[in-house]
C-alpha cells in the first residue's frame, strides 16, 4: 500500500498521477465501482441468499488478494522490469492499496449478511479463531488505510510510518498464505494463490536492494 507519497518500502516519493481516466482517485473510483457491481452481479444471478453471499465472499477474497498484490508489488516489479506497465502500477500503488481495502470491505459485508441470515452455515464455515484472526486483519487493514492520509503518516514521522506499513502489509500477506493454505487439503487449486503469495515473498526479496530511482533512470 502506498501512502502519503511514499510506499511500503520506503522508496521515495510518489509521482504526480498524469491526469488519464485510469489514474490515481479516478481508478480508485472505477474500482469501487467495478467491485460494488460485480457483488450486485453475483447476488442478483446466484440470488440474494446463502449461496450468493458466499459466492460474493469467495469473489472479493480474489480480487482483495489481486489488488493487494499490485500494490505490495509495484515497487519491486518497477525494479525488476522497468516499462511503462510497472510505472503506471508503481505511480497508481496508493490507489489500489485503497481498493484493496474497499474489495475487503465487501467481504466483510458479504461476512457480516451471512453470519445474520444463515449463522448454522457461518458457524460451520467460520469460528472463535478464524474471526480473531480475520479481525486482526481488518484493524490491521483500518491501520494502512490510515496512514495513508498526510496528517497520520507525518504525524507518525518517515521511520514509524515505515516501519507500520512494512509490518502491516507482511501481517497480509501471511493472512492470505494462511487462509489460502488451510483449504489446499480440501481444494489443490488454493495451491495457486499460495504459489503467487511465495514467488511474490521472492520478488520482493530479490528486489529490496535496488533503488528505485535506478529503476526509473533505466527507462528514461
Ligand atoms: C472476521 C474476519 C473474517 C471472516 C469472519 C471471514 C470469513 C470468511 C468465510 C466464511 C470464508 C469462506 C466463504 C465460503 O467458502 O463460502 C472466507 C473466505 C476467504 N477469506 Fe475471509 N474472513 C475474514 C477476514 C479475512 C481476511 C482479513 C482475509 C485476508 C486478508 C480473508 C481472506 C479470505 C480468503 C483468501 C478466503 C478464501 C476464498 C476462496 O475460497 O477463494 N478473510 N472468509
Amino acid at each position: 500500500m502506498a501512502v502519503a507519497g511514499r510506499d511500503i518500502v520506503g522508496s521515495g516519493a510518489v509521482e504526480q498521477s498524469p491526469g488519464s481516466w485510469c489514474e490515481g482517485l479516478r481508478l480508485f473510483g472505477l474500482l469501487t465501482i467495478g467491485l460494488v457491481a460485480m457483488a450486485l452481479v453475483i447476488l442478483a444471478s446466484a440470488g440474494w441468499d446463502t449461496d450468493g453471499y458466499r459466492m460474493v465472499i469467495r469473489a472479493t477474497a480474489r480480487t482483495s488478494l489481486t489488488l493487494f498484490l499490485s500494490a505490495f508489488l509495484a515497487t519491486a516489479l518497477l525494479r525488476l522490469r522497468p516499462s511503462a506497465p510497472t510505472r503506471w502500477l508503481h505511480r497508481n500503488r496508493r490507489h489500489l492499496g485503497l481498493a484493496f481495502a474497499v474489495s475487503h470491505g465487501v467481504h466483510l459485508a458479504a461476512i457480516i449478511t451471512l453470519a445474520t441470515t444463515d449463522p448454522t452455515i457461518f458457524w460451520t464455515l467460520a469460528s472463535a479463531a478464524s474471526i480473531i484472526i480475520g479481525g486482526a486483519g481488518y484493524l490491521v487493514i483500518a491501520l494502512l488505510v490510515a496512514t495513508s492520509f498526510d496528517r497520520i503518516s507525518t504525524w507518525l514521522g518517515a521511520r514509524h510510518w515505515q516501519q507500520v506499513t512494512t509490518v502491516g502489509a507482511w501481517f497480509i500477506w501471511s493472512l492470505f498464505v494462511l487462509i489460502n493454505g488451510i483449504r489446499i487439503p480440501r481444494n489443490g487449486w488454493y495451491l495457486v494463490p499460495v504459489a503467487i503469495l511465495v514467488a511474490s515473498l521472492v520478488v520482493r526479496v530479490k528486489t529490496r536492494k535496488v533503488p528505485t530511482n535506478v529503476a526509473h533512470a533505466a527507462l528514461n
